[in-house]
């Protein structure tokens, strides 16, 4: 049986770098959903599918041929239809767009199937939104990162400096509230904790220290 850890959160709650980091670690598998939601609003716009266009949406989350890999780093790269697309899967236009089309249930029901057969060998880390409520609700090891507000915009507003982008952090303050209130409120698998999550606050943890504390809750559930 694939043993399977969800981390789900709000974005910039460090699950992504974390998740990455504990595949490596236990030799998983690693599902990046909020990668797969990326590339549908790329391929959208490639397509010129409008955002409110549920069934062009749909077809496109069935059919775009989508490929994900680890490289030397640790960094997924993403290749949507043979083209690498990890630059432009990581801009705040293409996170607004995802986070836009997320909200349609047609969506995520195509998007459902593909995230299902990332679980397979021995292990998988899945990292979202709905991965422990929705996606894989009898996963092994639930865990449910946030971080304040400010805490998030501030780690956001660093990696686009270090990348020489010119931002403002209260924009970005604004944009991450923005999503939260969007990600949260909607009518289908709207981002909440599983019941049977383990709550982590990661606000004042560096990354090491978050990936000690969910490695030290499989040692003492006897997950290793
Ligand atoms: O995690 P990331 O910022 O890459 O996700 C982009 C957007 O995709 C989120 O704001 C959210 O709206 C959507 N998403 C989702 N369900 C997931 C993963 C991401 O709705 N499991």
């Amino acid at each position: 049986m694939t043993k399977i850890i969800t981390i789900d959160g709000p974005s910039g709650s460090g699950k992504g770098s974390v998740s990455r980091l504990l595949a490596k670690k236990l030799g998983f598998s690693y599902l990046d959903s909020g990668a797969l939601y990326r590339l549908l609003s790329i391929a959208a716009s490639r397509c010129q599918v409008a955002s409110n266009n549920k069934k062009g949406l749909e077809s496109l989350a069935e059919h775009m041929d989508i490929c994900f890999e680890l490289d030397d780093t640790g960094e997924l790269r993403a290749l949507l239809e043979g083209e690498d697309v990890t630059l432009e899967m990581r801009t705040e236009n293409t996170g607004e767009l995802a986070s836009k089309i997320a909200g349609h249930s047609e969506v995520r029901a195509a998007l459902l199937k593909r995230q299902r057969l990332f679980a397979k060998g021995d292990g998988l880390v899945a990292d979202g939104r709905d991965m422990g409520t929705v996606i894989f609700p009898n996963a092994n090891l639930k865990i449910y990162m946030t971080a304040s507000i400010e805490e998030r915009a501030s780690r956001r507003y660093k990696e686009l400096l270090a990348k020489g982008e010119d931002v403002s952090l209260r924009a970005l303050a604004e944009q991450v509230r923005a999503r939260d209130e969007r990600d949260m409120s909607r009518d289908v698998s709207p981002l909440v904790p599983a019941e049977d999550a383990i709550e982590l606050d990661t606000s004042s943890l560096s990354i090491k220290e978050v990936l000690e504390t969910i490695l030290d809750t499989l040692d003492a559930k006897g997950f290793r």
